[in-house]
C-alpha cells in the first residue's frame, strides 16, 4: 500500500471527485478525514463504505471558507489523530451567471468556496507540517483556471480556479524542501452534477475533448494518488483533460 498510516484530510469529500479520491486513498492505507459543508448523509456515507471496506475514516463537516470552521476542524484532526500528512484542497463549486448578472457577492462566493477554503487549510496545515518538515498539499484547480480557457458564464469560478493554480506554484516555492504542493486540473469530469444536463450539452463537452469521453472521477483521484506519493514533483499543475487544452489553448 502506498499510503499506509497517512493522515489525509480531503475538503468537499462528500460526493464527486472528492468521495472517489477519499476511497482510493483509504484503499492505499490512508486514515481519511472526510469533509462537506452540506451533505452531511453523503460524507457519513462515505466514511461508511471506507470502514465496511477495512479501512479508515471519519466525516467533519466544516465549511472551508470560515475561519472557525477551519480551526475547528483541524483541532479535532489533531486530537484524535496528533498530526496531518496529506492535505486535498478539493471543496469548490460553480454557479452560473453572466458577468452583468453578478453581484459583489456572487464574486465573494466563489473566490470563497474555492479559493480562500484553499488558503484556510492551507495555512493551518503549514503549520503542523513544517514543524515536522514534511507534508504534502494538493489543490483541485480546473482547466477553467488556466489562461485562455477560463468560461462565460463561470467567469468568478473561473477567476478563482486561476487564483488556486497561482497559489499552487507560489506556495511550493515558499514551502520546499519540507512541503511539496501540487494540483490537479481536470476537465469535464462525470459527477452526478452533469446528469442534470441536456443531452445536447454534454454532446458539446465531449466534442471539446481530443478523446472523445469524459474523464472518471476514479481518474482524477488516480492523479492525487500519484502527486501524493511523487516525490521529485512540486509546484506542478497536472491537467487531466482528455485533450480538453489541447484543442481549446
Ligand atoms: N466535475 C468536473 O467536471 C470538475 C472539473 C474541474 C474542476 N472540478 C473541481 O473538482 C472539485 C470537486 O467537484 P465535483 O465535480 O466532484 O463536485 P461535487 O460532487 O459537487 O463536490 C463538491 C464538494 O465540495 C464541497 N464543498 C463546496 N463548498 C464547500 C465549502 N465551503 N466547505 C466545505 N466543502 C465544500 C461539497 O460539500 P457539500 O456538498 O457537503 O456541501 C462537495 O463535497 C471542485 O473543486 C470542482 O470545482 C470539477
Amino acid at each position: 500500500m502506498k499510503l499506509q498510516n497517512k493522515i489525509t484530510l480531503i475538503t468537499g469529500s462528500t460526493s464527486g471527485i472528492g468521495e472517489a479520491t477519499a476511497k482510493l486513498f483509504a484503499k492505499e492505507g490512508a486514515t481519511v478525514i472526510v469533509n462537506g459543508k452540506n451533505n452531511s448523509k453523503g460524507g457519513l456515507n462515505v466514511v461508511n463504505e471506507i470502514t465496511s471496506a477495512g479501512g479508515s475514516a471519519i466525516f467533519i463537516q466544516a465549511d472551508v471558507a470560515d475561519q472557525k470552521n477551519v480551526d475547528g476542524m483541524f483541532e479535532k484532526i489533531i486530537k484524535q489523530y496528533g498530526t496531518i500528512d496529506i492535505l486535498i484542497n478539493n471543496a469548490g463549486v460553480a454557479r452560473s451567471k453572466t458577468f452583468l448578472e453578478t453581484t459583489y457577492q456572487d464574486w465573494l462566493n466563489e473566490f470563497n468556496d474555492n479559493f480562500f477554503g484553499t488558503v484556510l487549510c492551507s495555512q493551518r496545515a503549514t503549520g503542523i507540517m513544517l514543524a515536522k518538515k514534511s507534508g504534502v498539499i494538493l489543490n483541485t484547480s480546473s482547466i477553467r483556471g488556466n489562461l485562455h480557457t477560463g468560461r462565460e458564464g463561470i467567469m468568478p469560478y473561473s477567476a478563482a480556479k486561476a487564483a488556486v493554480s497561482n497559489f499552487t506554484t507560489t506556495l511550493a516555492k515558499e514551502l520546499a524542501p519540507s512541503i511539496r504542493v501540487n494540483a490537479v486540473a481536470p476537465g469535464f469530469t462525470y459527477t452526478p452534477y452533469y446528469d442534470t444536463l441536456t443531452e445536447e450539452t454534454k454532446k458539446g463537452f465531449i466534442e471539446k475533448t481530443y478523446l472523445k469521453r469524459f474523464i472518471q472521477p476514479n481518474e482524477i483521484a488516480e492523479a492525487f494518488l500519484y502527486l501524493a506519493t511523487a516525490e521529485a514533483i512540486t509546484g506542478e499543475i497536472l491537467v487531466v483533460d482528455g485533450g480538453f487544452t489541447l484543442k481549446n489553448g
